[in-house]
């Protein structure tokens, strides 16, 4: 089964003209999606364009936007409110080597948006539409400096965390109404900032990110991709986690316990989880 077929005819990369999301948008092209997708520059749009529709004989949909903005996000909706959007890949993220306490606090908070604000809003955008479809796929990138603090990199750091554990609850959530929902952890890859040659030791090609991506979604929430597998594979023991998510999620959306998070009941609460450990 292709990607069209599974979920649908449009796509939307968020940052798709370039490095990885450039690939994004080549592979869900080559499967037959008409994608769209934005960036900063029109002359690295306007090739991607011509590429995607020479190539594969698809329909684009390329525009600028800053995903920094704050209105980011109502500009995206605005661009493709009117397509059926099956695959969403909010593919860009900045990150730079800095001493925190030397940061400049406009840039971190920029940072921020691109990294994590505008992806949350995008994201609940599309879940409404999937879920109400049944169907779609979501990627929500993250790289080996999400799954622990990163030294010297520590906003990136942080909004790399937000995305992995956002996809890990929407794996789960959304999973059950059909739109799969992955993280891939990322290593070091070819990209915009990145130009090495193919081949280059420890350095992945955008495609292989792609691949491998897709391989596990609809499975797994993660993904650690093959070149930092061994170095991440004991900070993030994806099975152990999955059974933590499994379980927060049956606590979460239980009555008791949701009766406690909106009124505030801790008398109630306690008092149910002190009958339930006498039962046990
Ligand atoms: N490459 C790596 O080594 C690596 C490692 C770990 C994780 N990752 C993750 O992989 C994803 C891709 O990163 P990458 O560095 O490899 O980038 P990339 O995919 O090579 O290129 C970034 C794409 O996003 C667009 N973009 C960047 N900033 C944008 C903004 N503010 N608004 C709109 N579009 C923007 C770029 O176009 P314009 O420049 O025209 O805006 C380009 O199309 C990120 O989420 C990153 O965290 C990458």
């Amino acid at each position: 089964m292709t990607l069209k077929e599974k979920y649908g005819n449009w796509a939307f990369v968020a940052g798709g003209s370039e490095g990885i999301g450039g690939a994004w948008a080549e592979k869900l092209a080559k499967e037959g999606m008409n994608v769209a997708f934005c960036g900063r520059h029109a002359e690295t749009l306007e090739e991607k364009r011509a590429a995607l529709e020479s190539r594969y004989g698809v329909e684009t949909r390329p525009f600028i936007c800053d995903l920094g903005d704050l209105d980011a996000y109502q500009k995206v909706i605005k661009e493709v409110d009117d397509l059926d959007v099956g695959f969403f890949v909010y593919n860009a993220g900045i990150s730079d080597n800095g001493f925190f306490a030397d940061r400049d606090i406009e840039t971190e908070l920029w940072r921020l948006n691109v990294n994590s604000r505008t992806l949350l809003a995008l994201a609940i955008y599309f879940s409404k539409k999937m879920v109400a479809a049944g169907k779609g796929a979501i990627v929500l990138p993250s790289s080996g400096a999400g799954v622990c603090g990163s030294p010297y990199l520590q906003t990136y750091s942080a909004t790399k965390a937000y995305n992995l554990t956002l996809a890990e609850a929407l794996w789960s959530e959304l999973g059950e109404f059909g739109v799969d929902v992955i993280s891939p952890i990322i290593g070091a890859t070819i990209s915009q900032n990145l130009k090495v040659p193919v081949g280059t030791p420890g350095i992945q090609a955008p495609e292989e990110v792609v691949e491998e991506t897709l391989a596990q979604l609809g499975k797994e929430p993660t993904v650690i991709v093959s070149t930092i597998y061994d170095m991440f594979k004991n900070a993030y023991i994806l099975e152990e986690r999955k059974k933590v998510i499994e379980h927060i999620k049956h606590e979460v959306h239980n009555p008791e316990v949701a009766d406690f998070f909106t009124k505030g009941d801790l008398d109630s609460y306690t008092s149910k989880l002190m009958e339930r450990a006498l039962d046990n």
